[in-house]
């Protein structure tokens, strides 16, 4: 099978510091025009679920790579109509030389590497979003460096999740956070503590827990160096809308949340916002909010994932 990247620590922290180093290169040349790493590759780039900064970035990147991006809309597949997720993915394997993918549940990316023999991305799917959380250790080593962003810079360093913490974000925020570090506080309505997987996704991976979750704003924002939020109404979750708006109301990041957290921090969204709702206009727009440099930092990063990936697959057999 070839290695994949479809949880936050397939990669060890050694590859990821690599994965953010060539990152930056990527960010500083990348006027240098096309690269030649995915020359005469086609990927196929698969979406069951909406998006804006994914579908962008994976185009573009893998384009600027030197390969082929096929954006794929699931319900064009046969897929849609019944034809197996194995058998989908293995014609993909005899077609493509890697797969990105957004959808449901996680078990669908772990099939598809499974079945296709190529290198796998998990582009979201319900329980982790390991290409945002590795983008936004990147931004964050990138505002707390002196100098080049440098993975050490993460050590000891509070970065608190505000909302629904047993949501995807809040799960990769806590494993990448967790590889590099940092002290990891979720901070929501009791009813949306992490759940027992993530614990497993920890003992899995072998590495120490190193998040705390708490139901207390104030605990959770006091000192923090990056403040962090995500919509309150995930993709699939829209009927739950008014409860949720009604139970998260006191984990809202407005300024007098924010107003607790240090002096310098930054104010983190995955975006989209919905302004008003998990975070105040006022903090969304400010000076320290990075949520544009996150976006940005979408393409940088997962042209180094997809490069590494190469590297990591090159000499395996394949296409
Ligand atoms: N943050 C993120 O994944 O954005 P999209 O849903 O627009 O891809």
């Amino acid at each position: 099978m070839a290695r994949s990247f479809l949880k936050d620590t397939d990669f060890t922290e050694k590859e990821a510091a690599e994965v953010f180093a060539l990152a930056h290169r990527y960010k500083k040349l990348r006027s240098a025009g096309r690269l030649d790493v995915l020359q005469g590759q086609s990927w196929g780039l698969i979406f069951f679920k909406k998006s804006t900064r994914t579908r962008l970035s994976f185009e573009a990147g893998v384009y600027e790579l030197g390969g082929h991006p096929m954006v794929i809309n699931a319900s064009d597949l046969q897929l849609s109509r019944g034809e197996t997720v194995e058998d989908t993915a293995k014609i993909m394997g005899r077609f493509l030389h890697g797969i990105v993918i957004r959808t449901f549940e996680q078990e669908m990316v772990e099939k598809f590497a499974e079945n296709s023999g190529l290198p796998v991305v998990n582009a979201l799917t319900d329980l982790l979003h390991p290409c945002q959380s590795y983008t936004d250790m990147f931004t964050m080593m990138e505002f707390f460096s002196a100098g080049e962003p440098d993975v050490d810079s993460l050590k000891g360093k509070k970065l608190a999740f505000f909302g629904d913490t047993a949501c995807n974000m809040a799960y990769s925020l806590a494993l990448s956070g967790g590889m590099f570090g940092m002290e990891v506080v979720l901070c929501g309505p009791e009813e949306f503590a992490p759940q027992p997987v993530l614990d497993g996704l920890f003992k899995e991976a072998g590495i120490s827990k190193t998040f705390r979750f708490t139901s207390d704003p104030e605990d959770a924002a006091r000192g923090a160096d990056a403040v962090y939020t995500d919509v309150w109404v995930s993709m699939g979750k829209e009927e739950e809308k008014a409860e949720r708006l009604k139970i998260m109301a006191p984990y809202q990041v407005n300024e007098k949340l924010f107003g607790l957290s240090g002096k310098n921090s930054i104010f983190m969204h995955c975006l989209p916002a919905h302004s008003g709702e998990e975070v105040s206009e006022g903090v969304l727009r400010s000076k320290r909010s990075v949520i544009f440099d996150q976006a940005e930092n979408r393409l940088h990063v997962q042209k180094a994932i997809l490069s590494m990936l190469v590297k990591k697959n090159r000499g395996t057999g394949g296409i």
